[in-house]
């Protein structure tokens, strides 16, 4: 995720551009960049870090003044956050200037194309790759503006939002939409352009969401034209009037941050496999991968070192990466991997997990292992992160920013991560059969429209929270792939709702906590479709007996545990080894309601933080 801003008209457009920026920050904050046309020219500006760092720079580098311009500010996908890496990209002529939210998927074959026709590169993005492709079709076809960007795009395979100016032709901005989202605010004689209304929203409410495969070519002081990129069709658009306030547009009109980020989570794990899932084509791609397969392959074992919500992504791994690739895997707290002396060995491969990129016991147990000689893959969020960096090599799992403390897409989008490596090792080592391989990379593509299925039991969750949001105590059973969903199932609750809560593997109930079941005590139970069905069912007979409260996850079109629990949320039939990616949506909506009706601060729970960088 990335953030962009545009204006065309009379204003000041450098103030108008910072102020967007800033609101945008949610989307993205390792770089930021501007660039304004001063009447003559185009003067730009870039940096590493905040918009504040860019307020600084541009002060030192370059005049303000200009009625239009394009500003960034970014979440790093394609090359590290530095000042090149930056946008905006000028093309080679340095007369096109972009900005771009979003991954062109067929980037590194595009460039390779453009450097035989002798274009140069500054940075590692695929944005500049887009840029001078765009030039470039200028050049040979001798097209306007508009149409080259438009058979631009028709040759580009990713997602994007994008916003460029031709310095010659200073009096219009060229946008576009795929995947990644664009508004265009329209006031007097003049244009916005933004990932959100947010930057406009003092100025004009009225605004058109462009759909996807849509372009427009903005001119100053006249009109808007909305076209399709495929075809020639001119669209009519639908001039929306804003009725939000600033903080909900942020939050994308959600409540939370947390809620936008559990809905989002369709959008990320696409994300997460764009470009590196080719099921029709039975390829599992990874960057950081391909040169390491043999690490895993000829692997003794595998040590998963994470803390909180990614120990649990850890926790799944493990049943799946033992399951398909037949190596052994550990899953060890970071903290306490650091402070014993494992056992670990040139033949381990450890693979560190982590959101931020930055949680300080991760990280000392990384350098732990790399110390002891052993092979370390990191799998992050955080592009450029500190622990993007130690680890030999790793994954982005590319959720884009997640800004409310308890993490939701994070999780999701670590298994998909995790998954798509246990399959590509499976593959090349033999240990899973060509079919199973190729109906799970077809399953994983499914997933997005499973977790939108199970979303859609949402009201009927917030029901049950209003049932439950007075009581003192939960607990969480699950068994197999579900043991660790169960675990953050209850993590949620604690963290955001303050209500004590306990993950079990549901088998292990009897061993103690089933004395804590009477008729006052909700048990959620993950009951869904797998071959420990038969086993769930005996286990909430047992609870049952003693009078506890079932809550169950349900395949849809269950019975026998539908009749048997108290209350219940259904998600779709999903193959049991992807099961965590769908039953995890109906625990973090069922946390999330009973945090909200108790007054809670959701996004920022008491005593916590977003990153852990103290032990
Ligand atoms: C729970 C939560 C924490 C983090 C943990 C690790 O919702 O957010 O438990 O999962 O602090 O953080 P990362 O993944 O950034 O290393």
């Amino acid at each position: 995720m990335c953030g962009i801003v545009g204006y065309i008209g009379n204003r000041d457009a450098y103030s108008i551009i910072i102020n967007g920026l800033k609101r945008l920050e949610y989307r993205g904050y390792d770089s930021a960049g501007i660039a304004l046309y001063d009447g003559e020219k185009l003067n730009l500006s870039k940096t590493k870090g905040k918009v504040v760092d860019l307020e600084e720079r541009v002060k030192k580098e370059i005049p303000t003044n200009g009625n239009l311009g394009i500003g960034h500010t970014r979440w790093a996908t394609h090359g590290v956050p530095n000042d090149i890496n930056s946008h905006p990209h000028v093309s080679n002529s340095g007369e096109l200037v972009i900005i771009h939210n979003g991954i062109i998927e067929n980037y590194a074959t595009l460039k390779k194309e453009l450097i035989n026709r002798g274009y140069t590169f500054q940075s590692d993005t695929d944005t500049e790759v887009l840029v001078n492709l765009i030039e470039e079709i200028q050049k040979q076809e001798n097209v306007k503006l508009g149409q080259a960007v438009q058979i631009a795009l028709n040759q580009v395979v990713g997602a994007y939002a994008i916003a460029l100016i031709d310095i010659k032709k200073p009096d219009e901005i060229v946008v576009a939409k795929l995947g990644s989202p664009l508004a265009i605010g329209i006031g007097e004689d003049e244009f916005f352009v933004a990932s959100d209304a947010s930057p406009f929203i003092e100025y004009t409410n009225n605004a058109i969401y462009l759909e996807d495969e849509e372009m427009a070519i903005i001119r100053k002081g006249r009109d808007i034209k909305v076209r399709k990129i495929k075809g020639d069709k001119l669209v009519d658009p639908y001039i929306q009037e804003l009725k939000m306030n600033l903080e909900q547009i942020e939050k994308g009109g959600y409540d939370h941050f947390m809620l936008k980020e559990i809905y989002e989570q369709p959008s990320v794990i696409k994300d997460t496999y764009r470009g590196r899932l080719l099921a029709d084509r039975g390829i599992v791609r990874l960057g950081g991968l391909e040169n390491y397969i043999e690490k895993f392959t000829n692997a003794d074992r595998i040590i998963i070192v994470a803390c909180g919500t990614s120990w649990h992504a850890g926790l799944v791994a493990e049943y799946i990466f033992e399951e398909w690739t037949r190596i052994p895997v550990e899953v060890e707290y970071a903290s306490e991997f650091r402070y014993r002396n494992p056992i670990i060995t040139s033949k381990d491969v450890v693979i560190a997990i982590s959101q931020s990129g930055e949680t300080a016991d991760t990280l000392a147990a990384i350098k732990l292992a790399k110390q002891k000689g052993a092979f370390v893959y990191g799998i992050c969020n955080v592009v450029g992160s500190t622990i993007s960096r130690e680890t030999h090599s790793g994954t982005y799992t590319h959720a884009g920013p997640e800004i409310g403390v308890a993490s939701t897409k994070a999780f999701t989008t670590q298994i998909t991560v995790l998954t798509m490596i246990a399959l590509k090792i499976a593959k090349v080592k033999g240990t899973i059969s060509n079919s199973d391989f190729m109906l799970y990379l077809r399953e994983l593509e499914l997933i997005p429209s499973k977790v939108e299925e199970a979303l859609k039991s949402n009201e009927k969750i917030e029901e049950i929270a209003k049932v439950f949001k007075d009581v003192n105590n939960f607990l969480y059973l699950g068994r197999g792939y579900n043991f660790p969903v169960a675990l953050e199932g209850a993590l949620k609750l604690k963290e955001i709702s303050y209500i004590h809560a306990e993950g079990y593997p549901a088998a292990e109930m009897k061993h103690g906590p089933i004395a804590l079941i009477d008729e006052h005590m909700p048990v959620v139970v993950i009951a869904i479709n797998s071959n420990h069905y038969e086993k769930v069912v005996s286990n909430i007979q047992e609870i049952k007996s003693r009078k506890g409260i079932i809550i169950a996850v349900v395949t849809k079109g269950d019975t026998t545990v539908k009749e048997m629990a108290d209350y219940y949320m259904e998600v779709p039939k999903t193959p049991e080894a992807l099961t965590p990616l769908v039953t995890t949506i109906s625990l973090q909506l069922l946390s999330y309601h009973i945090a909200v009706m108790l007054n809670r601060n959701v996004d920022q729970p008491r005593n916590l933080a977003k990153s852990v960088t103290v032990e």
